[in-house]
């Protein structure tokens, strides 16, 4: 019927995604064009990720914040600066890696017509129905290791009873999406920036970096 909105549950990526990819490429240009869930209606472009489909490591965020809404590129904000910084200090090359989301838009709230964008969290439905997208970059990229940033990547990969505090720093090995998978959880970068002791945050988080060093080596 003309008007009515689909359920949160009906919410899918799924229709958008190509079947057979042959790379990245078809499937940043199909996801340019994806209206799975109502994210995109706010959001000025999908945010896709980038890197090579050579890479060893997958590095999955919870979805694009205002920077990289405008960009177009993951973690070219605030957060992905402090991610550079703690993978150079865990002697990891962020060039390397593969880097994405779990959500490819930005949702956001305004205060206040034309006020600044706040991020708002995605919901667990938003980033079910993002869960397409991430499926077929694993495929293509089928990374040696995925360190998950966050919960919200944490449920997107490892369901919904994930927990970062207990999680953080241990490698996992489960089946995602029907590929076994090596996974590596930590921090979120942003909560390093909101963190009270930022630099016992950010220590932690580049010793997280270092087990998935390790891990790759
Ligand atoms: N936070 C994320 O989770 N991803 C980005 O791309 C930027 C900030």
């Amino acid at each position: 019927m003309a008007g009515t909105k689909a359920p949160e549950d009906a919410y899918t990526a799924a229709p958008f995604v190509p079947k057979t990819p042959t790379g990245l490429a078809p499937l940043r240009e199909a996801a340019a064009h994806c209206r799975g869930c109502p994210l995109h209606h706010a959001a000025t472009q999908t945010v896709f990720g980038a890197g090579s489909a050579q890479a060893r490591l997958m590095l999955v965020g919870e979805q694009p914040g205002d920077q990289e809404d405008r960009q177009g590129e993951p973690f070219v904000g605030p957060a992905g600066k402090l991610l550079d910084r703690a993978l150079a200090d865990a002697e990891m090359d962020p060039a390397d890696a593969y880097v994405t989301n779990a959500v490819k838009h930005f949702k956001f709230t305004r205060a206040e017509p034309r006020k600044r964008r706040i991020h708002k969290a995605p919901t667990l439905r938003e980033a079910a129905a993002c869960a397409p997208w991430l499926a077929a970059e694993l495929a293509i990229v089928e990374p040696e290791l995925i360190v998950v940033l966050g919960a919200t990547a944490g449920k997107a990969l490892l369901g919904s009873s994930f927990k970062v505090t207990e999680a953080r720093g241990t490698l996992l090995e489960r089946e995602i999406h029907g590929r076994p998978e090596r996974l590596l959880p930590t921090v979120h970068p942003s909560s390093v920036l909101r963190a009270d002791d930022r630099e016992a945050a950010y220590r932690g988080l580049v010793a997280d970096l270092r087990t998935a060093a390790r891990a790759l080596s």
